[in-house]
């Protein structure tokens, strides 16, 4: 990775600082380990992960010198139980960047994915530290199967996964899509305000492939199925049960069922 194409074509805070590691346990823990120390959009970015860590405790395929893997520091002005925004924001962000930069009709699935065709090309993972009831830091860390070979996916990811080389036929250069999503991030994170939020979520919306669709979303407490009907302002999902009652939903595991 050529930080210097990097940070030569980054226009806001985020991405004005990075630390980047050829090989590193995961940007995430690094980055919650030095979090306090680091100015807002302070990026931790690595060639290569030993123990890169996806959501629900499942673990990150980091192989050397092919993927995107980077944490950023962000300090919201918002509770920690609306911090489901945070991952939406920095989704719209990831797709509409990685839409720049390849053209491909990049979706997001609720409600961390990033898709192409219904395969899975890109993740997000974001972790909190607070005080107090209030987030002192947000590590937004994001995952993009840029180069990866198919065929280093584990079996049973093969038919849910893929990467951007995988869908193109060719390389795709790193550096400008970093650049990219750095600072579409900046331009969305401004919005993160009570009064811009709801032009987060007309995006996410219009980014979707989740929507009126019928699903299975798995929490930590039950297995729910019903129709994914809306996200609502702070980024939940609301759940169309087949009752005919409606739920809304912090954080999950979805599955698209038609
Ligand atoms: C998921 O879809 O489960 C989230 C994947 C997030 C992966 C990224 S790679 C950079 C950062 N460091 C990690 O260990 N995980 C995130």
């Amino acid at each position: 990775m050529i930080l210097d194409e990097i940070k030569t074509n980054i226009h806001g805070i985020i991405g004005r600082e990075i630390h980047f590691f050829e090989i590193v346990s995961s940007t995430n823990t690094i980055a919650l380990e030095l979090a306090e120390k680091a100015p807002e959009g302070t990026v931790f970015l690595a060639d290569c992960q030993e123990k890169g860590r996806g959501r629900l405790g499942r673990t990150w395929i980091s192989p050397s010198g092919v993927n995107i893997y980077m944490s950023i520091i962000l300090r919201p002005q918002i509770r920690p139980k609306d911090s489901s925004l945070i991952t939406i924001m920095s989704a719209v962000a990831c797709a509409i960047a990685l839409r720049n930069v390849t053209g491909f009709k990049v979706t997001t699935k609720w409600p961390n994915d990033l898709m192409i065709d219904n395969k899975k090309v890109g993740g997000i993972l974001t972790e909190l530290k607070t005080k107090q009831q209030k987030i002192t830091t947000a590590i937004v860390g994001i995952g993009i199967n840029v180069n990866i070979d198919i065929h280093d996916f584990p079996e049973d990811m093969k038919q849910r996964a893929t990467s951007l080389k995988n869908e193109s036929g060719v390389s795709h250069p790193r550096e400008p899509i970093v650049a990219e999503i750095l600072n579409e991030i900046d331009r969305w994170y401004k919005t993160m305000t009570p009064l811009e939020k709801e032009s987060i979520i007309r995006a996410w919306k219009n980014l979707t492939s989740t929507l009126g669709k019928k699903v299975v979303v798995i929490t930590p407490h039950e297995t729910l199925t019903g129709t994914a009907e809306s996200i609502d302002i702070d980024g939940m999902l609301i759940l169309r049960l087949p009752s005919g009652k409606s739920k809304r939903i912090n954080s999950g595991d979805l599955k698209v069922l038609q």
